[in-house]
């Protein structure tokens, strides 16, 4: 049976936000994503001059992490931290370092910055939001 159009997946890059949006361990920006079809959100935030995005999902109990609308990093601005539990990922790679959320690490999301642009890359797990 053919595929329901609905069902193609998109690839091609999304625009997020301008680059001047995301200042250096300021806040991020957040944004709508389906992750397997489910609604979910997603974060990208500038940390050591890098744009990195991940899945708003803690890896300890599958919740949303910022402590305020977009606010994702510690008081000293070193580290991912969890608002719920306290769990800490390394803001470059996701990857826990402390707290509750084991040896796993955030799901990335693929992310560019180009001609003062954001972009965001769907993958077949996570997919815009369709407005139908
Ligand atoms: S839900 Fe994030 S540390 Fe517990």
């Amino acid at each position: 049976m053919p595929e329901h159009p609905s069902a193609a997946k998109v690839t091609d890059p999304q625009p997020l936000c301008p680059s001047s949006e995301l200042n250096e361990r300021g806040q991020a920006f957040v944004f709508d994503v389906m992750h397997f079809r489910e609604p979910a959100r997603g974060f990208v935030l500038r940390f050591d001059g890098q744009v990195v995005a991940y899945l708003n999902r803690c890896l300890h109990v599958p919740t949303e992490m910022d402590w305020q609308h977009g606010e994702f990093l510690d008081g000293d601005k070193e580290f991912i931290m969890c608002s719920i539990h306290g769990a800490a990922y390394e803001p470059l790679s996701g990857r826990c370092i402390g707290g509750p959320c084991g040896k796993g690490t955030l799901t990335v999301l693929k992310v560019e910055e180009r001609e003062g642009q954001v972009y965001w890359y769907p993958s077949r797990d996570t997919q815009p939001v369709v407005f139908e």
